[in-house]
């Protein structure tokens, strides 16, 4: 069985994140959504509630699970038995930072292979952070995020 992991802040998930996890879906058997559980970084949702919207926009996804993590991601995937690291690439922007996360995840654990998955077009700007500034001018985010977590979203920032 081949299981890949996909991980992320998800602060909070959006299209884009939701593009790559069904395409990744049907690549791989299973596939972990993993949201990593940042202690350094200033969320805006708990990784309860991250884990909670993921979960709520990716009803019906059979081979896809959500989870959180802390710790390297490494350690994580082995003890899921992942063997494949999933990451989106939107621009070139993204590269630099992409390719340093897969070499050191490379170097830490050399069986783990990093996949690169393109962003489609339509989602090339779209990001967490662009949704959470939009929301909290009470901007409509509905072009951005899974219309099943809509409300929710707009609740948090109200
Ligand atoms: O959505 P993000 O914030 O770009 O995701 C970053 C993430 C979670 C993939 C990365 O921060 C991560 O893997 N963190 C776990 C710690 C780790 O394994 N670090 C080693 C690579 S530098």
């Amino acid at each position: 069985m081949r299981i890949a992991i996909y991980p992320g802040s998800f602060d909070p998930v959006t299209l884009g994140h939701m593009d790559i996890i069904v395409r990744a879906s049907k690549i791989f058997d299973r596939v972990i959504v993993a949201t990593l559980i940042n202690k350094d970084k200033n969320a805006v949702f708990t990784a309860d509630e991250r884990v909670n919207l993921l979960e709520k926009s990716l009803i019906g996804l059979k081979n896809v699970e959500v989870v959180k993590f802390e710790g390297l991601l490494v350690d994580y995937a082995k003890k899921v038995n992942a063997t494949t690291i999933i990451r989106g690439l939107r621009a070139v922007t993204d590269f630099e930072y992409e390719l340093q996360l897969a070499l050191v995840n490379k170097k830490l654990c050399k069986d783990i292979e990093t996949v690169f998955l393109t962003t489609s077009p339509e989602n090339i700007y779209i990001s967490s952070s662009v949704v959470k500034q939009i929301a909290s001018f009470n901007g409509d985010i509905s072009n951005f995020v899974p219309k099943s977590i809509l409300n929710d979203l707009m609740g948090k920032f109200k």
